[in-house]
């Protein structure tokens, strides 16, 4: 009965605002519609929103886009339909899209780059990667950047977020060891296309591909050293196109770059000692993850003080930040205290092991205390420095996952994982379940509004851009290409996430900046090889890598093509009135696959 009601009324404000057009009366969801905090709040920990219940043991089940639904098809939407509009966000807000070199590039060889440890790791061990694809060819984004900008151009976009492969620039990782000045002027064009079709270039300069050279070296980020080259290549960097961009951030998912290449070893370098489930030639997970997040920090440190003395960056009115990945983590049984309790420390081992620091000149005090010995600590000065290290957070939000002590954890063997002793997993203890996508991740718009907030409240409010969202799917090409560009899950997916941004910078002022979308297109997903897709286009693998538009894309360009005034946001039932996009149970993950997993990056 009260759900009857409330849909009426909701009804009923929702045909008030398509009336009216004025975006301020338009209904907008309250918390509670967008599950920020679900079920009972036992008072542990309501701030956080990782409150939730009713629980009921379900099956997990996974499920990836549909394909082959229209709209009207659907039939079973439940609750209520939110609007979004563009005209809810400011007018110097970004709407881009996002790729990196490593994933889109091509141009291997014959271009002067040099190799990557990506290189090697895809070549020495293709058993470590899906179907034992390699990165050679990309989607040929080396050659074919223009035609891209056409698409970037279609979809309505205003901003671009690449990275800058550093062996491209210095094919050995340092100037002195010569400068290829072929990708020097590949990144002067990029950047010159884009502006000259206004849309604004972000550049990542370090998203994992590490120079080889460096790695034979001394051994790349688990040295101290590469902080001073990091630095020089941070400094080319901005002297080379700092007078033409504004938005820089030094690195990508650091956190994963630790754990998935020194603790786990599923991504490159692929270390890890000899107790985890991978066989790695070599490594040490107790110490590793924990030195190279150290020396990625101090490098953001060496490359921010570069930014802060560049000259044309400043004049620019350049800005530099990092960019973090954080999942929203909920207890697996929210009347666990400990479950609670692991939610929590599975941010601040995410989150928190980059955010304090780069906040408050400190890791966490739940990981000095755990880590111990094996934490590196900054000098005074670091931490001095390191406090005015951000201009803006850069996030990466995907979604959610629950959390629940480990169990049978050997004490002898240390590593991060087990530092954090949490098992982190889809696996969820409430009903109705909330869906995932075919990574297995949790689709959880809502756990983006907990973040935002909690990053506001916790860390000083600063300027936030989404440097990443979006979702996954398998194909392995085998679908038709109306099949594969049919994507109403991520559509739906897409403008969930769009309607949280609107209603948190409208009603929680946070400093919400941008928002870009993995991906441009599908490309080279890491270990997951090219049969994970992300694209707003379909990349055809059988037919000369040609990009096709995907529904998900074509309504983007709607939204963000001002005539467009409405756009309706469907959330499928949840408690009568949930929040995550409609799904349908096709495709599933097999939840063995390491690869696929996307967990198993934490
Ligand atoms: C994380 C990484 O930054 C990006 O390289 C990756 O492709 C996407 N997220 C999707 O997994």
């Amino acid at each position: 009965m009260a759900t009857t009601t409330l849909t009426l009324f909701l009804g009923v404000l929702a045909l008030t605002s398509i009336l009216s057009f004025n975006a301020e009366a338009r209904p907008q969801p309250s918390d509670e519609d967008l599950g920020i905090v679900i079920g009972p709040n036992t008072g542990l920990d309501d701030d956080l929103g990782i409150v939730i219940g009713p629980h009921v043991s379900e099956d997990l089940d996974m499920v990836g886009p549909h394909t082959n639904l229209e709209d009207e098809e659907l039939g079973t939407i439940i609750g209520p339909e939110f609007e979004i509009h563009k005209h809810d966000f400011p007018k110097d807000f970004i709407f881009g899209t996002a790729v990196s070199a490593f994933q889109v590039e091509g141009a291997k060889k014959g271009s002067g780059r040099g190799l990557t440890r990506w290189d090697e790791f895809t070549h020495m061990f293709p058993d470590k990667v899906e179907r034992g694809d390699d990165a050679d060819i990309g989607v040929d984004f080396y050659t074919r950047y223009k035609d891209d900008i056409k698409l970037m151009k279609e979809l309505k976009t205003n901003g671009f977020r690449f990275s800058i492969s550093w062996t491209r620039v210095l094919p050995n990782g340092s100037v002195r060891k010569g400068v290829n000045k072929e990708g020097v002027k590949f990144y002067n064009d990029l950047i010159d296309e884009l502006i000259a079709n206004e849309i604004q270039p972000s550049i990542t300069l370090f998203h994992w591909e590490s120079p080889f050279a460096l790695e034979m070296e001394y051994g790349g980020f688990v040295d101290e050293r590469i902080v001073e080259d990091f630095r020089e290549f941070a400094k080319f960097c901005f002297e080379n196109f700092g007078d033409r961009v504004k938005n820089w951030a030094t690195f990508n998912e650091p956190s994963v770059y630790s754990v998935a290449g020194y603790s786990k070893g599923k991504k490159a370098p692929g270390r890890c000692s000899p107790f985890e489930v991978l066989n790695c030639p070599s490594g040490d997970s107790s110490e590793e993850p924990y030195k190279v997040t150290h020396n990625q920090i101090l490098s953001h440190l060496a490359a921010v003080e570069e930014f802060r003395k560049c000259v044309k960056c400043q004049e620019n009115g350049g800005k530099i930040g990092i960019v973090l990945v954080s999942h929203w983590y909920e207890p697996k049984d929210p009347n666990s205290s400990k479950d609670v309790e692991y939610a929590r420390r599975a941010l601040e081992y995410q989150l928190g092991w980059f955010l304090r620091p780069l906040t408050y000149g400190h890791y966490p005090a739940v990981m000095q205390k755990d880590v111990n010995i094996r934490l590196p600590e900054f000098t005074e000065e670091e931490s001095e420095k390191l406090k005015k290290s951000l201009d803006f957070v850069g996030l990466n939000y995907y979604g959610a996952f629950f959390t629940t002590p480990l169990t049978n954890t050997n004490s002898s063997e240390l590593s991060y994982t087990n530092d954090l002793g949490a098992k982190i997993s889809p696996e969820q203890n409430h009903s109705p379940h909330l869906k995932t996508t075919s990574m297995g991740i949790v689709i959880y718009p809502a756990g983006l509004m907990n973040l935002l907030r909690h990053i506001q409240d916790e860390y000083k409010n600063p300027e936030i851009y989404i440097m990443e969202n979006g979702m996954d799917e398998i194909d392995n090409g085998t679908k038709t290409l109306a099949e594969a560009t049919n994507d109403y899950g991520r559509k739906e997916f897409i403008k969930s996430h769009i309607l949280i941004m609107g209603k948190a910078i409208r009603l929680h002022n946070v400093r919400l900046k941008g928002y870009f979308i993995w991906s441009l297109m599908d490309n080279f997903e890491w270990e997951r090889g090219y049969k994970m897709r992300f694209g707003l286009y379909y990349v055809d693998f059988n037919d000369n890598l040609k990009r096709h538009m995907r529904s998900s894309g074509k309504w983007l360009s709607e939204f963000l093509d001002s005539k467009e005034s409405l756009h309706k946001c469907y959330f499928e039932g949840h408690r009568e009135k949930g929040y995550a996009p409609k799904l349908f149970d096709t495709e599933y993950l097999d939840p063995d696959n390491w690869r696929l997993s996307y967990a198993s990056d934490i």
